[in-house]
């Protein structure tokens, strides 16, 4: 039955796929084809989304994101700076939206995230008088967030991204100068997953970076997990960002990653999938949002539309990549890309403000790009 529907898909025309984001989720035609339903003997396929999709006024995008995707991830909702905007006050309106939006249309939902540098309200770090926090402070501080957040979606959260972006981009130090580092010192990450496992003893716990496609930052990567595992720190998953570029990083490292983390026996999630179609002058491996880069003239050339050829190799940059992703399905247990369609990427705004970026599967008007349609072809075997 599957393998009849995905055949047909691609006697499809692509009109005909785009009609279904007209629709609302539960008329959508049981019989379309989807990424959900394409990948569903492989691995979730999930996209991260913003509140207006997932509370109703942004309704097409919201039936699209249904449709399409067995799971999702708040873009920014569950952040710290989100959920937990002052030490007395946690703001759970839209992250309960979330939690509701994926249970109506059976999709698994993913906390993102607990401990990040990024995102975090300064007053996490503060102590008394002007001075830092000490290292008790903000483990207690850890703790209650943890388990307040976590424990409030026990159940209703598939996973967590535990820990994101602790590695440092370069420098003779593993770990990230990071204020969590600074004031708890290296394990802030056991504890905070030890936190985590006490709120929930059944999530999915994960450690979540970017880069690790590089040699360097994934030996060291290896090398913390190893010492999680073998402190018994209670980690399921390792998830990579990928962040990706046409042409960068090579293919051959993403598999590398792959096989490197299942060798650890971790399941291995792409987390933030997405690939930059613009210029980049800075290092296009660093997803490290406070990273900017100037603009100037050619940095911004497609402002009217990406040209076929940049489609197509679009397309091939993703079939390539799904490829990789499929070869492995054993152990990489979901991609997930980061946006539902080009007009909600972040890569609009990193590192260079206010350009028009190309990177996902459906474009400004919610339509399947050819990206869309090559991904689609790889599901047939
Ligand atoms: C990004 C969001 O997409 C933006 O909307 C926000 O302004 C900044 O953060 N790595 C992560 C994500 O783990 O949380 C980041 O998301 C992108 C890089």
């Amino acid at each position: 039955m599957q393998l009849i529907s995905r055949r047909s898909f691609l006697t499809l025309t692509a009109g005909a796929v785009a009609g279904v984001v007209h629709q609302p989720a539960a008329a959508a035609d049981p019989s379309t084809p989807t990424l959900r339903k394409a990948f569903a003997n492989d691995f979730l396929i999930g996209a991260a989304l913003n509140t207006a999709q997932i509370d109703g006024r942004d309704a097409k995008g919201g039936a699209l994101a249904a449709s399409q995707f067995s799971a999702l991830t708040a873009e920014n909702d569950m952040k710290w700076q989100s959920i937990h905007p002052a030490p007395d006050r946690y703001n759970f309106q839209a992250a309960d939206a979330y939690a509701k939006f994926a249970g109506k249309n059976d999709m698994k939902l993913i906390g993102h995230c607990l401990v990040w540098h990024s995102q975090t309200p300064a007053w996490v770090f503060q102590g008394d008088n002007g001075q830092p926090a000490t290292r008790e402070q903000l483990l207690k501080r850890m703790r209650d967030h943890i388990h307040t957040v976590v424990g409030r979606y026990k159940g209703k959260v598939m996973g967590w991204d535990v820990v994101n972006e602790a590695l440092a981009d370069g420098g003779s130090d593993i770990l990230r100068d990071s204020p969590w580092r600074r004031i708890i010192g290296d394990d802030f990450i056991d504890q905070a997953f030890r936190f985590a496992r006490e709120a929930d003893p059944k999530a999915e716990l994960y450690y979540n970076d970017y880069g690790l496609e590089n040699e360097r930052k994934r030996s060291n990567c290896v090398k913390l997990l190893k010492g999680l595992k073998e402190r018994g720190v209670p980690i399921t998953g390792v998830g990579t960002q990928s962040h990706f570029h046409l042409n960068s990083p090579p293919l051959a490292e993403v598999e590398k990653t792959i096989v490197d983390f299942a060798a650890l026996k971790l399941k291995v999630m792409v987390t933030e999938l997405d690939v930059d179609v613009l210029p980049s002058r800075g290092n296009p491996g660093n997803a490290d949002i406070n990273r900017r880069e100037q603009g100037g003239d050619r940095s911004n050339p497609y402002t009217s539309g990406l040209p076929d050829d940049m489609q197509e190799k679009l397309a091939k940059r993703y079939a390539d990549l799904f490829a990789i992703y499929l070869r492995h399905r054993n152990s990489v247990t979901r991609v997930t890309f980061w946006g539902l369609d080009d007009g909600h990427s972040w890569l609009n705004g990193f590192p260079v403000r206010g350009r028009t970026n190309y990177p996902l599967l459906f474009d400004r008007n919610l339509k399947p790009k050819p990206a869309f349609t090559a991904v689609m072809k790889k599901s047939i075997k």
